[in-house]
This record gives C-alpha cells, sequence and structure tokens, in this order.
C-alpha cells in the first residue's frame, strides 16, 4: 500500500447463504480518484459496495480506509458501518420522505452529533455546492428525479468523507439528463478532491467519468485499467464484448505467425488478426472487431472481401450499414447513405481480436 492509497480491499470473499456472490476482490482506490465499478447486473457490485460500507457481512479478507483497519477477517476486526466514515449514496437515493431536503442533508451531522450552529452552516455550504440552496425547505415528493439524486449526494458528502461510495448515482435519469450530469459529477468529484467508487453498468458513462474502471464478472474483478486500456487492450472475450459494439464470428485457426492469427471463419470469410488465446491451429475460437473499425473500401485489397449490403439506416450523426455474410450479420458505420449491393469490407489485422 502506497500512502497514496485511501481505499483498499484485499481479497475480499461474501457468501449469501451457500452461494458465492464475492470470490475473492481486491482493488486500491488512490486519493482524489474517480474509480469505477463497471459489470453486468448480479455480478456482484452493489454487494461489493455494501460490504465496504458495512452493510454486508463478507466471510474472508480485509478493507482498510486511510489506513485504519475497518474489516478484517483474519483478526475479527469489523467496525459498524455508521463508524466507517463514508459517503453513501444508494441507487434509489433512499431520502427521508417526511423530511425536508435541508433536514436531509443535516442528518449525518445530527447523527455525529455536531453542533447546531455548525450543522446550519455546513448544510447551507453543501446544497449551495450542489444549486440546491433556493430548495432547502421542500420535500422529496416536491423534487425532480435530478434534484433527488443532488439532495442524495449533498447528504453523502456533507461530513466531508474520505471516500464516498456511489451505487448507480444517474440510474434515475433519463437519457440525455444522464449525459449532462456525469460530466457534473466528475466535476464535483474532482474539485472537491474526494475519492469516489462509483457503480455502473454503462461502459460509456464508466468510460466518461473514471480516472480506472473495474470490471467485475460472477463476482471476480475480471480486468482493470484506465479507460483506454479497457477499452482497446481487453484481456479477455467478456471485456472486449462488455465495453465496446462488436461484430464477434466464430471461426477456426488456420495459421499463426508470432503474435497473429488467421482464422477461417463458419461465414466463409478468412481474416488476420491480434491472438489473444492460447489456442493453436484448428482450434474453435472467436474473432473480434469494433464495429467503428470496418472500413467500407472502394475495391479489392489485402484484407478486404467482398459482401453483400443489405440495410443502410440512419442514425442521426452516421449511417449503419448491415452486411450479410453466411451465418453472420456484421454492422459498420459510415457517412453516407449506401444503397443495397456487393461492397468491399476491409478487416484491419490490428484491429481484429481472435480469442
Ligand atoms: N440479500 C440477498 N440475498 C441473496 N442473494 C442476493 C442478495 N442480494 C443480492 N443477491 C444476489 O447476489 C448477486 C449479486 O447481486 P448485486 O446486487 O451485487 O449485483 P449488481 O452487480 O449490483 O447488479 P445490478 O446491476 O442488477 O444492480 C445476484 O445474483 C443477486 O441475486
Ligand atoms: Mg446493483
Amino acid at each position: 500500500m502506497t500512502d497514496k492509497t485511501i481505499l483498499t480491499v484485499n481479497n475480499l470473499a461474501l457468501s449469501y447463504g451457500s452461494n458465492p456472490i464475492l470470490k475473492g476482490v481486491s482493488m486500491q482506490l488512490r486519493r482524489g480518484e474517480v474509480v469505477s465499478l463497471l459489470g453486468p447486473s448480479g455480478s456482484g457490485k452493489t454487494t461489493l459496495l455494501r460490504a465496504v460500507a458495512g452493510l454486508e457481512q463478507p466471510h474472508e479478507g480485509s478493507v482498510t480506509i486511510a489506513g485504519r483497519s475497518i474489516y478484517d477477517a483474519a483478526t475479527g476486526t469489523d467496525i459498524p458501518a455508521e463508524k466507517r466514515e463514508l459517503g453513501l449514496v444508494f441507487q434509489s437515493y433512499a431520502l427521508w420522505p417526511h423530511k425536508t431536503v435541508f433536514e436531509n442533508v443535516a442528518y449525518p451531522l445530527k447523527l455525529r452529533k455536531v453542533a447546531r450552529h455548525e450543522i446550519l452552516q455546513r448544510v447551507q455550504e453543501a446544497l449551495k455546492n450542489l444549486g440546491l440552496d433556493q430548495l432547502a425547505e421542500r420535500y422529496p415528493h416536491q423534487l425532480s428525479g435530478g434534484q433527488q439524486q443532488r439532495v442524495s449526494i449533498a447528504r453523502a458528502l456533507v461530513y466531508n468523507p474520505p471516500v464516498i461510495l456511489l451505487d448507480e448515482p444517474l440510474s434515475n435519469l433519463d437519457a440525455k439528463m444522464r449525459e449532462e450530469a456525469r460530466a457534473w459529477l466528475r466535476n464535483l468529484i474532482v474539485e472537491m478532491q474526494l475519492s469516489a467508487l462509483v457503480v455502473t453498468h454503462d461502459q460509456s458513462e464508466a468510460m466518461a467519468m473514471s480516472d480506472r474502471i473495474l470490471l467485475l464478472n460472477g463476482g471476480v474483478i475480471e480486468q482493470q485499467g484506465v479507460p483506454q486500456e479497457m477499452y482497446s487492450q481487453p484481456q479477455t472475450y467478456f471485456v472486449a464484448d462488455f465495453m465496446g459494439s462488436n461484430n464477434t464470428m466464430k471461426g477456426r485457426i488456420s495459421d499463426i505467425r508470432g503474435d497473429s492469427a488467421r482464422v477461417d471463419l463458419d461465414n466463409g470469410i478468412s481474416v488476420w488478426g491480434l491472438r489473444r488465446t492460447n489456442a493453436t491451429i484448428g482450434q474453435a475460437v472467436k474473432a473480434v472487431i469494433r464495429v467503428e473499425q470496418m472500413r467500407l473500401a472502394d475495391g479489392p485489397g489485402e484484407h478486404r472481401t467482398e459482401i453483400e449490403l443489405t440495410t443502410s439506416m440512419f442514425l442521426g450523426d452516421r449511417f449503419e450499414y448491415v452486411f450479410h455474410a453466411g451465418c453472420d450479420l456484421l454492422r459498420a458505420w459510415g457517412k453516407s447513405q449506401e444503397a443495397p449491393g456487393k461492397r468491399w469490407l476491409e478487416f484491419p489485422p490490428d484491429a481484429v481480436w481472435v480469442f
């Protein structure tokens, strides 16, 4: 652990009954860092966050915050949730319906027996930081979804916890608001010099908001890294599949040269790609290429194949083309409307991964 580390989770394991949910998760959060916990539904994101918060009981591993052990199965250390000094924002906001905005935000300070005048001052400051100062006397049902979300964030930040944990903080907002809110939330976290662990199942949200991403798969961390790395250097098919829009084609390896492999695809095409598997010649593999890496070419050439274009759809900022190649439907993007018919498609070998 370096002195910049504010949260360390080591080999955390947790089961519900006989059902293992977290199977040895280790991660670190550095001071001032925003880390996203990404993964499909049921992969254990909320469970990990709740275990760190002290709301679920692991049976193995340890958690340390700012050098202080808050959970350690080996020594029996288990600091109760309210003494862990964490700011928590729940997926559902969990505001108290019969308390005003002011009272909701003041609650964590009251719980900690902070003096009245100090509560007044700190709540006013938190509300101001979040643009809520005009709404202090309202009740939750008198607020929009976005305003309720900001109240729940104000409540988590009001006592300056060293670490805040946010569970899908933007999930109740509509698509357009979400995009604005993610930039706003990241700025807020960075400006207030907080360290945050943010759960999301939306990969573009995770990439936009965070310094690092942890991708959880069935209770283990499948891969972690900075967003660019997660997107362009996936170590497994699961990561490639989760992080972007892909064409995935099945086939068998027919040649290997160094780090590259040729795959004879079930759809009749042969492609060269980067080897991300130990599979050898004759073995079944998947060839994966991001939709944005597929190129419409103007004629024959290396790594190009003639394929039937069946559909050209207008998406606003681009066109999406659908090609029929044997058993596969392949997608590509481009700038112009294209009529159906035969087209040359290029599969750049450095953009194809073989898993
Ligand atoms: N209280 C509980 N009792 C039994 N099983 C539970 C309980 N809470 C969660 N689980 C199970 O644990 C697994 C992980 O759940 P968790 O809520 O952590 O997933 P998640 O990654 O947050 O998913 P989502 O994206 O849907 O919120 C799921 O299979 C879920 O059914
Ligand atoms: Mg969840």
